[in-house]
């Protein structure tokens, strides 16, 4: 909370730049690529992590068009490297050895018809890019990559390309070690390797049009937008000019001149001379605060309140709502990497998770993402998993298996579909359905028990506290019987859960025991009998 005055001050102080600052996002380059292109009044995105392409397009056709999903951030569709010791982790993907669409999660045709068939029900495809690097300095020799390519890590040679020693950063870094040292510092965050990995040299204009080609070869191919790895670790500079080459997304499924969408990994929890700010006028940017803020909310860690949310956003210090890409957990965090730490809350945590995800598709601030998660053998020691590189579920080679669906719409073989939950995937669709709505009618017992609206589209109350919640509330919402949409939902003209009676004075009485199952409730227009 001390982070509202904090902002406040920062506001005061650069009100100038603010300005120069919000005229050049209107009207500059930038804010084109703050847009995600969502169809038909959609809202969220939902990372399906390490899932095949076969999978995703199959996905797309079965639930994710039906049930209102945005888009899918997928997993680096550029060839990687593979690794024996340890087995196939999932961070393999994020060592490029060069641009073939070849990767764990198929090839190029199965790309192709995945875009394909996800545009064609109106769930965009936004695709995770690993530029600032390729493998890591001592990843060998040979052809142990994902399509068979041949490279050499000592070398700096990657044929495939091509890249070689003179698009390295090598003698740009000015550590001892060639890795970086110090976060303090600029310029080793930015020219040093990061964990070992091999720093391409962004500055040159042959390494920008090698990294542009690549985009907008998927650019072609229909996806609309990316999510780029690592921004923190790449001259702002450099970026801007690779963007500046992209081409306008496939008017096959587009608007003519829409720009890719483009978010930006920058973790940034304060405390270092990077800022995400920097990043704000390319596109969105990831916002690590609110998830490690959020989960220290619902498990009530550092003496924080729901109460204390009213200003949930902005009022939190967390970045302009126009810049923001934000998340509960992901790839990174939910085993322990990245930001956040102990306070993420995960599918392990899944009632927490259940509560935690929902606030933010109930909230207006941000664009939303869904994190759809393999289960791993999980060691803790120390408070450090020793399984946390462990890769998605797999066959004896090494190939990753597909997702089954069981007969109640869980997925098996160890996928754990978060998104596919009840509690989930209805508040992807609430949040739709409130779009554009404000946030509304606060409610709260200065404890764990809060209430809003959306307007007169939605409402949401959270009881986290150890106690019953039993109150008459002011919705904002038409009168009538409306179906909870977290015990149940609405199903032709019933309740599957609860029911709630909204007067015509838009007042409603909730009643939601601590020990419930989920202990909030969730209405919307569309959940009215
Ligand atoms: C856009 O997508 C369509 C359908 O896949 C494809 O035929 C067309 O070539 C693409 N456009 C460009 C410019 O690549
Ligand atoms: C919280 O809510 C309950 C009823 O919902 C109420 O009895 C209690 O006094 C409220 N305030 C606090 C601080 O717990
Ligand atoms: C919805 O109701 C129909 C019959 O009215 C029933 O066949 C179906 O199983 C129900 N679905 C759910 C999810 O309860």
């Amino acid at each position: 909370m001390g982070k509202c005055l904090c902002f406040f001050r920062a506001g005061i102080h650069n009100l100038k730049s603010m300005k120069l600052f919000i005229l050049v996002a209107l009207f500059g380059l930038g804010l084109a690529q703050h847009n995600s292109h969502f169809r038909h009044g959609r809202t969220a995105i939902v990372h399906l992590f390490e899932w095949r392409w076969a999978d995703i397009a199959a996905e797309c056709e079965r639930f994710l068009g039906p049930n209102g999903f945005g888009g899918v951030q997928i997993s680096p569709p550029s060839e990687h490297i593979v690794l024996d010791h340890p087995w196939r982790p999932w961070y393999q993907r994020y060592q490029p050895i060069g641009f073939k669409l070849c990767s764990r999660s198929g090839n190029e045709n199965e790309l192709r018809d995945m875009i394909t068939r996800c545009n064609n029900v109106g769930v965009n495809i936004y695709v995770d890019v690993v530029i600032n690097h390729m493998c890591g300095s001592g990843g060998g020799e040979g052809t142990h990559s994902s399509c068979g390519s041949w490279f050499s890590a000592s070398k700096r040679d990657f044929p495939s390309v091509p890249f070689s020693k003179v698009d390295f950063n090598d003698n740009k870094c000015r550590t001892g070690s060639g890795e970086i040292e110090n976060y303090g510092d600029v310029n080793q965050v930015r020219d040093c390797r990061l964990v070992g990995l091999l720093d391409l040299a962004l500055e040159k204009d042959y390494v920008r049009g090698k990294v542009a080609d690549y985009l907008n070869k998927l650019v072609d191919l229909g996806v609309a937008g990316f999510r780029v790895d690592a921004c923190k670790h790449m001259w702002p500079g450099d970026l801007s000019a690779i963007y500046g080459l992209l081409k306008n997304l496939n008017t096959t499924w587009f608007p003519g001149g829409s720009k890719p969408f483009i978010f930006q990994e920058v973790i940034d929890l304060g405390g270092e001379p990077i800022t995400s700010r920097e990043y704000f006028h390319l596109g969105r940017v990831t916002e690590f605060k609110y998830g490690a803020k959020l989960g220290t909310v619902f498990r009530k860690w550092n003496g924080e309140k729901l109460s204390y949310t009213r200003n949930w956003g902005e009022g939190w210090g967390f970045m302009p709502n126009g810049d923001a890409l934000v998340f509960v957990d992901n790839h990174d965090n939910q085993r322990g990497h990245g930001a956040g730490g102990a306070a993420i809350v995960t599918f392990w945590d899944s009632r927490l998770h259940k509560m935690a995800v929902s606030y933010m598709l109930a909230h207006p601030y941000g664009v939303t993402r869904v994190m759809s998660s393999f289960r791993w053998n999980r060691h803790i020691v120390n408070g450090k998993d020793e399984n946390d590189w462990i890769g998605p579920p797999s066959h004896a080679d090494g190939s990753t298996k597909s997702v089954p669906i069981n007969a109640d719409q869980t997925c098996g073989d160890g996928w754990v579909c978060e998104h596919r939950w009840r509690q989930i995937k209805n508040m992807v669709i609430f949040r739709n359905v409130v779009n554009g709505q404000p946030h509304s009618n606060w409610w709260d017992n200065q404890s764990n028990q809060v209430a809003f609206g959306r307007g007169n589209r939605g409402f949401i109350v959270f009881n986290n506290d150890d106690w019953d919640l039993d109150v008459t509330l002011k919705t904002g919402m038409p009168g009538g019987t409306y179906c909870d949409i977290i015990s149940g939902q609405k199903n032709e003209s019933r309740c599957t859960g609860k029911q709630i009676n909204v007067g015509g004075d838009g007042q409603a009485h909730f009643k939601i025991s601590n020990r419930d199952e989920d202990p909030f409730v969730a209405i919307h227009a569309d959940s009215k009998l």
